[in-house]
């Protein structure tokens, strides 16, 4: 196969839901469709020793989660597929975040139940920011499920983001029988071997709508029910338009039950036919979009993993390909140390087993060993003319605390192990515009982090600390010019907070969306963002 087409076969995309809307069961179920696994509930059982990824931290175990993400990689129908693996647990952490960064699309699992919830919100912003192309999976159509036009108005309404769906459910809970596959106009009716958990791939049953076979498959109250609500749904506004999908204005949905297989594979197919091959991102150099296709190599780091496996005290940066190819042992030119490295080990990661990647290409992600000198957001490259990718936003923390080392005679190792842990993208330290690392606050998107840092402080620096959470919510960074615009004359509710960052970047925490509105409605001429760059 050439290098094109090695590429062009490639899908890479994230999955995003609120915890327990389904993301682990339907990743599992791809995988089972896909090949990689033979039966459902060997990748991943929470209450179980086995963790999808890494149980690289006591911390993990002891709550049975997965706090960090992965990559899973397989091969349906000619096209390589990579899933990118997002903590789905309430205390995700800003690499959450960052996954999204590296992926070419998003999956959107929602329950079916519920509708759109909090963590999904968030996820979907982050998706926004970038305008990759968001499908819908709307999960646990074996259970009592909200009305489906419900649903879509719900998804429209609270993100603002047209829908458009693929195929259509028909009955829910016990009565879910199958989907009405809205492109090919067939109706897909499942039945299982019975047992409640898909450990098994599901039958299929294709017939044309109006077939009489159907009511003895569905029922014919069903059946007519189907003949009615697709009469209504292809009446409504919404147009199939693939381009507007691929901007991310409007969402593919599809429905099914991750559990019991039910969907699964239209919507893996459908899917793997509108999803994207590896999307050009742009040199902030030239401005120019970096074709993924073209001989040299070029990748970004987008996530530092520290001691995920106590046999190799290491750390693994994650980087994804952007174009060309990756080899073993290449040379490639590290953009922000400027200098030439070998890239010595590739490795991908698979349930708790280290892959070594011998070849990789644009879309895929592997983990490289990292003896430190990577940064979030560096660039890699090859070939006479340099590029560099745009540096990764740093998310905005939600919980704060301010942390003091107990020993003080321990403070190199302290200064070394924050300044270490942040560089890894794990927690973001903040200090008096000005001041030094005498008080530090801490900045985490997930309150787990907060423990993660004690912990590690602890047990790889031999550092104890005092630690005060803050009651600081949300924080922005000021974009006014340091030089000329002085922070003592704004007008602020007496809780904000200004500090700055390891970079010198000025900014405010507050404690509430009021004391932000405060802000911005008492002084005019304030910049403040969501987003900084690291
Ligand atoms: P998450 O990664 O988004 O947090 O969700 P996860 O897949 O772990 O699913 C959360 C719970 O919802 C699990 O049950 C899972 O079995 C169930 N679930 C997922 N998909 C479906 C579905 O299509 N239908 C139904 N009825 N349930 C579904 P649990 O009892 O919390 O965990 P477990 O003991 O089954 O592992």
């Amino acid at each position: 196969m050439t290098n094109r087409e090695e590429i062009e076969r490639r899908r890479t995309f994230a999955i995003i839901s609120h915890p327990d809307a389904g993301k682990t069961t339907l990743t599992e179920k791809l995988l089972l469709y896909g090949g990689a696994i033979n039966q459902a509930g060997s990748v991943k059982g929470k209450q179980s020793a086995k963790h999808a990824v890494s149980d690289w931290m006591d911390i993990e175990k002891q709550r049975g989660i997965s706090v960090t993400s992965s990559v899973l990689q397989f091969n349906y129908a000619g096209k390589c597929v990579n899933i990118l693996d997002t903590p789905g647990h309430q205390d995700f952490s800003e690499d959450t975040y960052r996954t999204l960064m590296a992926a070419d699309s998003a999956v959107m699992v929602i329950d079916a139940a519920k509708g759109v919830e909090a963590q999904t919100i968030k996820l979907f912003k982050v998706c926004t920011l970038r305008h990759i192309p968001i499908f819908t999976f709307i999960n646990k159509m074996d259970r009592e499920a909200r009305d489906p036009f419900e649903l879509m108005e719900n998804i429209e309404e609270i993100l603002g983001i047209k829908t458009y769906p693929m195929n259509w459910p028909i009955g829910c809970g016990k009565e879910f029988k199958g989907v009405f596959d809205r492109n090919t106009r067939k109706v897909l009716a499942f039945s299982s071997d019975g047992r409640a958990n898909g450990v098994k791939k599901v039958e299929e049953t294709e017939a044309e709508l109006g077939d009489a076979a159907l009511d003895q498959l569905l029922t014919p109250y069903l059946h007519q029910q189907l003949v009615d609500e697709i009469e209504l749904l292809d009446g409504a506004a919404e147009e199939f338009d693939l381009d507007r999908v691929l901007r991310g204005e409007l969402s593919p949905v599809f429905f099914g039950s991750a559990l019991t297989n039910f969907g699964v594979e239209p919507f893996l197919e459908n899917f793997l036919r509108l999803t994207p091959t590896p999307l050009a991102r742009v040199d902030s150099l030239t401005g120019e979009a970096v074709d993924p296709c073209r001989d040299e190599f070029s990748a970004f780091i987008f996530k530092i993993q520290a001691n995920m496996n106590k046999a190799h005290r290491d750390r693994i940066a994650f980087m994804r390909i952007c174009s060309g190819k990756f080899e073993r042992g290449m040379e490639a030119y590290h953009v922000q140390e400027g200098k030439n490295i070998k890239l010595a080990t590739g490795t991908q990661l698979m349930a708790q087993d280290r892959a070594i990647v011998d070849e990789a290409y644009a879309g895929d992600i592997i983990g490289l060993f990292d003896p430190g000198i990577f940064s979030i957001g560096d660039t890699l490259c090859t070939g006479k003319k340099k590029v560099e990718f745009a540096g990764i936003p740093t998310f905005s923390p939600e919980h704060f605390a301010r942390i003091e080392q107990k020993d003080t005679m321990k403070r190199k190792q302290f200064v070394k192990g924050m300044e270490q842990i942040a560089q890894e993208g794990a927690i973001q330290i903040f200090r008096e515009v000005g001041g030094g690392m005498e008080e530090v606050v801490v900045g985490v998107v997930g309150v787990l982090q907060l423990e993660v840092l004690e912990y590690r402080l602890n047990t790889e620096y031999n550092v104890e600390i005092r630690m005060q959470q803050l009651p600081f919510e949300q924080l922005r960074w000021i974009q006014n010019d340091p030089d000329t615009y002085v922070l003592r004359d704004l007008d602020l509710t007496s809780d904000t907070k200004a500090v700055e960052d390891m970079k010198g970047n000025r900014l405010l925490l507050f404690t509430s969306d009021w004391a932000i509105r405060w802000a911005e409605t008492h002084n005019e001429t304030l910049k403040l963002s969501e987003f900084g760059n690291i």
